[in-house]
């Protein structure tokens, strides 16, 4: 086998990809406390922080499972030390927090992320991951972070991506410059290019949805997934249902393999249950980054211009090129 690229020595090889040592350092936070839950999830069920119920709240009244908020906290924790970040958002955060020390005030950029995406499988051993995405500030240097910082459209991310705990630890990102995946070698302890410059396939024979819910949306999605299941689609045979719930995950195999994630609005969530800014937007940057597509059903989700913080939730439609249009189109305009 060819010798393994540490993450390291892959950025250093391709300072095209990163603008300024800041947004390197800023990957080197991420890639820092990726591992570090990576490690705690392999011990799950033999210590007792990692498993079960917090029993506690977040601000959008969903019940935090403890890695819910461990993880919060290593993130956060290697954000503020790096220095390069003037404040951040997190799903699992009441609030944006500004840091308020002078190199914090002095950094450019801020991070939303999602701390752990999938928490209904953590205590069950299925694939989860941390979901993230990095913009420059619009408030001028030297201040305080506001939270027009944070509410910024998708398409003004300069960095996003994803650390995937699964059946081995994948960070994925994108600076606007195409798609590289790297894996966590138990070995060395470093993130290895694995997967270089991905791409998404224009088409697949997966797709993904709650069907729980078919009953609860609307009927031109109803019909789309009909479709999926007859011989009269884009391939000439029922594509394969495949739903792991969580969002990273399903996005990851789709991403590999090919197909399209649906998470439409439906009665109990009209305006869909994805967040835009913690989950819906870094996954859109990747999945366009890679040749793939992220739609509201009607509006691309990198468009959208973001209102609020917590509650903004969007109908999300992701994956291959192909499918998500051709999905769109059985939706009224
Ligand atoms: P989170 O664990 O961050 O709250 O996100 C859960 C999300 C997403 O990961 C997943 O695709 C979706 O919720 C699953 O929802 P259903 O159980 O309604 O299918
Ligand atoms: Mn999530
Ligand atoms: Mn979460």
């Amino acid at each position: 086998m060819s010798k393994l690229i540490p993450l390291h020595d892959f950025i250093s090889e391709n300072h095209c990809d990163f603008p300024s040592t800041e947004l390197s350092s800023i990957l080197g936070a991420i890639e820092k406390a990726g591992k570090n839950i990576s490690k705690d999830i392999r011990k799950a069920g033999l210590v007792d922080h990692i498993l079960g119920s917090k029993g506690s709240q977040n601000i959008q009244g969903e019940e935090q499972q403890k890695l819910d908020v461990v993880a919060d906290l290593a993130f956060i924790e290697a954000f503020e030390e790096s220095g390069q970040i003037c404040g951040f958002a997190s799903e699992e955060n009441d609030n944006f927090v500004a840091f308020q020390n002078k190199e914090a005030k002095n950094a450019t950029y801020v991070v939303l992320f999602d701390p752990l995406d999938g928490s209904s499988n953590i205590d069950v051993n299925v694939s989860i991951g941390t979901i993230f995405s990095v913009y420059k500030r619009i408030s001028p240097l030297g201040n305080e972070a506001v939270l027009e910082d944070m509410l910024q459209e998708g398409t003004k991310q300069v960095l996003a991506g994803y650390v995937l705990y699964g059946s081995s630890t994948m960070l994925v990102y994108s600076t606007g410059n195409g798609v590289n995946g790297f894996t966590l070698d138990p070995e060395s302890e470093n993130f290895c290019l694995s997967h270089r410059n991905m791409r998404m396939p224009e088409i697949g024979r997966l797709y993904a949805m709650n069907e729980g819910n078919i009953n609860e949306c609307e009927e031109g999605l109803s019909n789309y997934i009909s479709y999926c299941q007859s011989r009269e689609n884009q391939t000439g045979m029922p594509y394969s249902g495949r739903y792991i719930g969580s969002l990273v995950a399903d996005f990851h195999r789709n991403l590999i393999k090919g197909g399209i994630y649906i998470y439409p609005d439906v009665l109990s969530a009209p305006k869909g249950k994805l967040r835009l800014l913690y989950e819906c937007n870094p996954l859109a940057f990747i999945a366009e980054q890679a040749g793939g597509l992220a739609s509201t059903g009607r509006k691309r989700i990198l468009e959208i211009k973001p209102e609020e913080l917590h509650h903004q939730r969007v109908p999300y439609y992701v994956g291959s090129k192909l499918m998500v249009e051709k999905a769109m189109s059985f939706l009224k305009k």
